[in-house]
């Protein structure tokens, strides 16, 4: 990108992190996440929410809570280019460390990636590598695999492929139905979402490869 400030994201470690979420949809992802920073002091607060869907409930749930929202879509803009370079200098204007993805259905252009290397965080539903795209749920359920689950991972430029913080399987018994396996789904992101993201601001993980470890795990409660 050829914006040179777009290039001075200060290292972030060892500070107490200035958090954005992305949203395109219902934001139960970011409601979790709001009511975890503010239960919990993950050395972390949500400054911003970012939605390219002007409809998207995620910016009501942002406003209630008093929390700044920006939204517009990359078809106002001549490029997909254009329009991340806009996204990005609003993540330098306001300092952010870390992007959590919850419900973002727009793929980020790996130049955005690359400023953000290592600080971009996704909650995806089912255990990659399988199940990628925007129908992990109904995939796996249409598939007729036994256990699927949840998956929190850092974000690189190819599709639901950086390297994982955690997993969550997630049973599919005979009598489930998309609804029911939905809801299992949706409560068991909202249980390592908010564990991920501490484990980021606290600075306990560590990538090496496309291996993350965590230094110091708590338990998940089922
Ligand atoms: C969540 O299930 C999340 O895993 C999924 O979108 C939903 C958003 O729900 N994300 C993806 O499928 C990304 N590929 P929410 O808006 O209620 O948080």
């Amino acid at each position: 990108m050829e914006n040179k400030n777009l290039m001075k994201i200060e290292d972030n470690k060892n500070k107490r992190k200035r958090i954005a979420v992305f949203a395109s949809g219902n934001g139960s992802n970011l409601q979790t996440l709001i009511e975890y920073t503010r239960l919990n002091d993950i050395n972390g607060d949500i400054l911003i929410v970012f939605s390219n869907n002007a409809d998207a409930y995620a910016l009501k749930r942002a406003e209630k809570n008093s929390i700044k929202t920006y939204c517009f879509s990359h078809r106002d803009f001549n490029s997909r280019k254009s329009f991340d370079i806009k996204i990005l200098e609003l993540m330098v204007e306001n300092k952010i460390d870390l992007i959590c993805l919850a419900g973002y259905m727009l793929l980020l252009s790996p130049e955005f990636i690359k400023e953000y290397q290592n600080r971009i965080i996704n909650i995806h539903p089912s255990l990659l590598p399988s199940f990628k795209g925007v129908h992990g749920i109904k995939d796996a359920f249409d598939y007729g695999v036994k256990v699927t689950g949840v998956t929190v991972h850092f974000v690189d430029s190819k599709l639901d492929n950086g390297p994982i913080i955690i997993q969550k399987s997630v049973e599919i018994l005979e009598d489930d139905t998309m609804e029911t396996l939905e809801d299992k789904i949706h409560k068991t992101e909202h249980i390592i979402y908010p564990l991920a993201v501490e484990y980021f601001c606290k600075d306990l993980l560590e990538i090496n490869g496309r291996k993350v470890s965590i230094s110091e795990r708590k338990k998940i409660e089922n």
